[in-house]
């Protein structure tokens, strides 16, 4: 009898032509354990022979919840999100979908919220992209799997806002750039982001879209009931991301602008 990990690596053999996953070390043996179990491979195939993926090239990230993994599309590279079923807090996720017309009907299985969080997130990019939003262009979700758009070059995604060294003019710009974003989600999207920091903002420096909003799992319509709450600490944590590096901005004043017509 093979034992768990021997039956995925031999899946993996017998697929790897498919998806030309490339396991180096034990390393990734510990990710694929966690990460790909079979029902996952049995998604990542079929988006494989349907043409969406020609080839995973890596681990990007290993977050709370999910993994981010570097893909090759047929016409550009792409980001896989892939929530871990076994370790994803599903009882904040619930919090977050109840309230959520959207998915009022969901069950509430571990597999079911994680599976209406990941269609979640892919609703909620498009919402966004439609509404002017620079985010990952959504591409499709199945399950627990996500596939996005890759921010980046070569396999190296851009940086998160954290990580940026900004010139006075920057900073400013990429702040109002942020505040827009906020306004054309709330407005045109009629979504709040929910979870807006410098590590859910990627830079790209380019003149048109300088920035990037990622990680939408948890973003909510405008009529949920925790909406207006998390408006105000989207802002507030903007506000103190950009006060701690010497811009004085009044919460207050941009409350209002975001909420005025
Ligand atoms: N579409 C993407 N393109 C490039 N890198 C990405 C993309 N999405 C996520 N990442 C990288 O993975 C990290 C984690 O992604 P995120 O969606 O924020 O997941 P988490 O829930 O783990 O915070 C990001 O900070 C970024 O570095
Ligand atoms: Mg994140």
């Amino acid at each position: 009898m093979m034992n768990k990990i021997e039956k995925k690596i031999s899946l993996f053999d017998k697929q790897k032509d498919q998806l030309r996953i490339k396991i180096k070390d034990t390393d990734d043996i510990k990710i694929l354990d966690e990460v790909f179990d079979i029902a996952t491979l049995k998604i990542l195939y079929e988006f494989a022979n349907k043409g969406i993926i020609k080839e995973m090239v890596g681990p990007v990230s290993t977050g709370k919840e999910a993994n981010i993994f570097h893909a090759i599309g047929s016409e550009r590279e792409l980001a896989i999100k892939i929530y871990r079923i076994s370790t994803s807090n599903f009882r904040e996720m619930q919090n977050y979908l109840i309230g959520d017309p959207r998915f009022s009907n969901i069950r509430h299985t571990k597999k079911d919220i994680v599976f209406a969080w990941t269609k979640k997130e892919l609703r909620n990019l498009k919402r966004a992209y439609e509404a002017g939003v620079r985010v990952p262009k959504p591409i499709i979700a199945h399950k627990n799997v996500l596939v996005m758009e890759f921010i980046g070059k070569d396999g190296i995604p851009m940086p998160q806002l954290k990580d940026v060294e900004l010139d006075k003019t920057q900073r400013k710009k990429i702040f109002n750039k942020i505040i827009e974003y906020i306004k054309l989600l709330y407005q045109n999207a009629k979504l709040v982001h929910s979870d807006l920091s410098e590590y859910n903002i990627l830079y790209t420096n380019k003149n048109e879209y300088p920035i990037v909003f990622i990680d939408m799992g948890q973003s909510l319509t405008t009529d949920h009931y925790h909406a207006e709450e998390f408006l105000i600490r989207d802002i507030k944590n903007m506000v103190r991301f950009f006060n701690k590096q010497g811009i004085e901005y009044s919460e207050d004043k941009i409350i209002k602008e975001v909420r005025s017509k």
